[in-house]
């Protein structure tokens, strides 16, 4: 099972980004706790980080014929990008969101996702953990659990 990761604008950032709000984790520490966990479930992985809809968006078409599942932070395009959605919808992969933070506590237009009608579940919360939620949460998805 390969699994894509991927992670949408300023996320390349993490450690540095908001420590108050993202944590210290930086993208690499959590892509190292991810690939441990991927060898104890018997999962591959792919990581991919842009700051361009455009290049998530190719990344997400080229998932459809090479993975079983994308674990996807989209950042701000969460709460407006439809281009995303709809290619997050056109791929029918199964795909989790995370967030690191709880996007339901924090400002009004981070409320509302417009990813998650189409995503196969979310997590958001629960800092850099989140990413390894999303992990066990798809090889659970990928083996036939409900
Ligand atoms: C985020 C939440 C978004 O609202 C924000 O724009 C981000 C990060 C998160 O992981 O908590 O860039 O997706």
């Amino acid at each position: 099972m390969r699994i894509l990761v991927l992670n949408g604008p300023n996320l390349n950032l993490l450690g540095l980004r908001e420590p108050g709000v993202y944590g210290a984790v930086t993208l690499d520490q959590i892509q190292s706790s991810m690939l441990a966990l991927a060898g104890e479930l018997g999962v591959e992985l792919e990581f991919f980080q842009s700051n361009h809809e455009g290049a998530l968006i190719d990344r997400l078409h080229d998932a459809r014929d090479n993975f079983s599942a994308v674990i996807f932070n989209p950042g701000a395009f969460t709460h407006y990008s439809y281009a995303l959605r709809d290619a997050v919808a056109a791929i029918s992969l199964p795909v989790i969101e995370v967030h690191l933070s709880n996007i339901y506590a924090r400002e009004e237009f981070r409320h509302h996702s417009v990813i998650a009608p189409v995503a196969a579940g979310q997590v958001s919360g629960f800092g850099a953990a989140g990413y390894l939620l999303a992990l066990r949460a798809v090889a659970h998805l990928c083996t036939g659990g409900h």
